[in-house]
């Protein structure tokens, strides 16, 4: 059985936030016969992941708005509420946020106030033009009460409402006015029953109950209460009232909205008894992994990608695959280089998006360009995969967010079954991309003709055993535990590995700096000795991650690599194949990983590294769910 470890409480945040960064925030609407401050609250507790520096609600009763907005976590906001309770309402907004423009401050903090206190509005993006914007309306009277860019459109709308149009005029006239990305959503103290949305660039989803309707940045905020949804295209107004929500153009067209099922519940957007999210999504790997693989094979035992929406005959003509994505997501496309290139022989070169558009990369129609994104909302990788198609490459995401922009944007899709993704920290994410890049692989070498049927479905069959072989793994973690618990007081931590490896150390050393903040830096084990050998001194902590017995050269030359580290006095931390007394005999502390074939070992290998992480940083009294300076989804560039 998996161990469920708990602890007691969260400890000091150490959350600090910078005055003006990019990042998102987390939007909520209801209007309803709930009490409108509840399901505002529930629904903000789940977009927190999204941002966490401040937050707000306004609600309409009695033809009046009520605010009420407090800078830090949530927890202020529910406390500001208990000592200055809101009027009880049926119709209100709420905002958790990452500063943009102006730091977190409850002044700065949304909703954004206009005509008087008529209109309240909230916003996640950024409004490019804002300080023209604010000239304009200051030189117009105007006083503003905050550094944000969002009370420029808050008091655009208030000023549309006091000409007399109807909200979702006024908002119509507001985003005619802004450049950027945007969603906002708006409430009128005078329009009752109704809440207005719009969006450009940044995500909103209407849930559609039963005499009540929702608007959040993720369907995560409203699962509690249904789970129905439709997806807001690019550029569209939504009015919901309990019982109707109409969707338009920002040209005032009728549009079309593309309803659809989560197939996913509430008990996946809580912890269930683990102390963070990030622990919890852990253990979900090997059941996310085989969801992931569910139904991939078809009555004739080939391999079958359900939203490839790519001609066959336009794979076939393929000549150069890259990889395009962020963080964690990269990782995951520097190993899938190493399976696709080994099965289809196609190269393929891996870009981190924010630098893909600017090396004005070789891009034709024979090109194919794949992006991972958990989210589908990152905004490096959506910029990337306007470049590609700009240059007409046909694009393929891996996205695990049904209807994100990521995947609207894209040719084809492979979704990924991981289910919601709450910890910043990516981790069923990472290993269920694996998954899609593997059966992408897989399906290219299928249609092109590189390999055999029956040698692809035995690859999938290993893939298969993987979920088995990860609850070895995570059952076994006493030593990584107390690995942990040793390492508080280290200054700095290394990661090495070779092949597909390598990947694996960047992003265990990724893991520990984003929730530890320690100092930790991967690899390639062969690099080391052209340079971060010097790094290496008496008692400095080297994870190695050894390639499977069977890759002859490569496992050797890495038990070589261990024994260059262990010479300088590193203590040696050996990931190997159970059984591999080559690399055990170098090892101070000795992780054995079940047998699988070398491409496929990061999904395990990664497992522990993910694990230790996670209880570093737990020890350490950090926020492992909310790490300093970071969000889940980054949605500006
Ligand atoms: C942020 C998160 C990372 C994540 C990256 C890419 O930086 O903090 O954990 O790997 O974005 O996110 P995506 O949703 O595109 O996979």
């Amino acid at each position: 059985m998996i161990e469920t470890r708990r602890h007691q409480g969260f400890g000091p945040t150490g959350v600090s936030s910078p005055g003006k960064v990019a990042f998102m925030c987390g939007i909520v609407g209801y209007v309803g016969p709930r009490d409108a401050r509840s399901v505002i609250l529930a629904g903000l507790k789940r977009m927190e992941y999204r941002g966490y520096d401040s937050a707000g609600i306004a609600l309409v009763a009695d033809g009046h708005i009520d605010i009420r907005k407090k800078s830090g976590k949530l927890a202020n906001l529910v406390a500001e509420l208990e000592s200055n309770p809101i009027p009880a309402s049926h119709q209100g907004i709420g905002h958790t946020r990452w500063a943009t423009h102006g730091g977190p401050t409850d002044d700065n903090a949304h909703p954004h106030l206009g005509a008087a206190g008529r209109v309240a509005l909230v916003h996640n993006g950024i409004i490019e033009n804002f300080a023209t914007l604010k000239a304009e309306l200051s030189a117009q009277g105007v006083v503003f009460t905050s550094q944000t860019d969002t009370e420029v459109a808050a008091h655009l709308l208030g000023r549309a409402i006091e000409s007399g149009l109807g909200l979702v005029e006024a908002m119509r006239s507001v985003v005619a006015r802004l450049e950027g990305a945007f969603t906002l959503v708006a409430i009128d103290s005078q329009t009752p029953d109704t809440v207005v949305a719009a969006r450009r660039n940044s995500p909103l989803v209407v849930g559609v109950g039963q005499g009540e309707n929702f608007l959040a940045s993720d369907v995560a905020s409203f699962i509690e209460y249904t789970q129905e949804a439709i997806e807001l295209g690019q550029d569209q107004i939504v009015e919901i009232k309990p019982d109707s929500i109409e969707v338009t153009g920002f040209d005032g067209s009728p549009a079309t909205t593309r309803p659809y099922h989560i197939d996913w519940d509430l008990s996946a957007a809580e912890k269930g008894g683990y102390d963070w999210f990030m622990r919890k999504e852990i253990f979900e790997q090997p059941k996310a992994v085989a969801d992931t693989l569910l139904g991939r094979i078809n009555t004739d035992g080939e391999l079958v990608l359900d939203e490839m929406n790519i001609e066959v005959s336009e794979l076939r003509t393929i000549d150069k695959i890259i990889v395009v994505a962020c963080g964690t997501a990269y990782h995951a496309g520097l190993i899938a280089k190493y399976a696709i290139e080994h099965w289809t022989r196609i190269p393929v070169e891996v870009d981190i998006a924010s630098e893909f558009r600017y090396r004005d990369p070789v891009i034709h129609r024979s090109t194919l360009v794949v992006t991972i994104s958990q989210s589908g909302e990152t905004a490096d990788t959506l910029q990337a995969i306007r470049h590609a198609r700009e240059q007409h490459a046909k694009v393929i995401s891996i996205c695990n967010t049904n209807g994100a922009t990521i995947p609207r944007e894209s040719d084809a899709v492979i979704y990924t079954h991981a289910g919601p993704e709450i910890g910043v920290a990516s981790t069923k994410g990472f290993t269920t991309q694996l998954i899609a890049c593997y059966l992408l692989g897989l399906y290219l070498a299928q249609v092109r003709g590189n390999k055999f049927g029956d040698e692809i479905r035995s690859l999938v069959e290993e893939l298969e055993a993987i979920p088995e072989k990860m609850d070895q793994v995570l059952d076994d973690l006493e030593t990584v535990l107390t690995l942990a618990g040793n390492s508080l007081s280290e200054p700095s931590i290394l990661f090495l590995g070779r092949h597909v490896g390598y990947p694996v150390a960047l992003e265990g050393a990724l893991k520990l700096k984003e929730i530890s903040y320690l100092h930790a830096e991967g690899f390639a084990a062969g690099e080391l000795k052209h340079g971060p050998i010097a790094l290496v001194d008496k008692g400095l902590p080297i994870f190695v991650v050894v390639p499977p017995q069977g890759r002859d050269q490569i496992h050797d030359k890495v038990v070589s690599n261990i024994q260059e580290v262990r010479a300088r006095g590193a203590r040696t931390i050996v990931l190997a194949e159970r059984g591999d007394e080559e690399a055990m005999a170098f090892a101070d502390v000795f992780l054995p990983l079940p047998v699988v074939p070398t491409l496929f070992q990061p999904l395990l290998a990664i497992l522990p590294l993910q694990v230790y992480a996670c209880e570093v940083a737990t020890l350490k009294g950090y926020d492992v769910d909310q790490p300093r300076n970071l969000a889940k989804s980054v949605t500006v560039e």
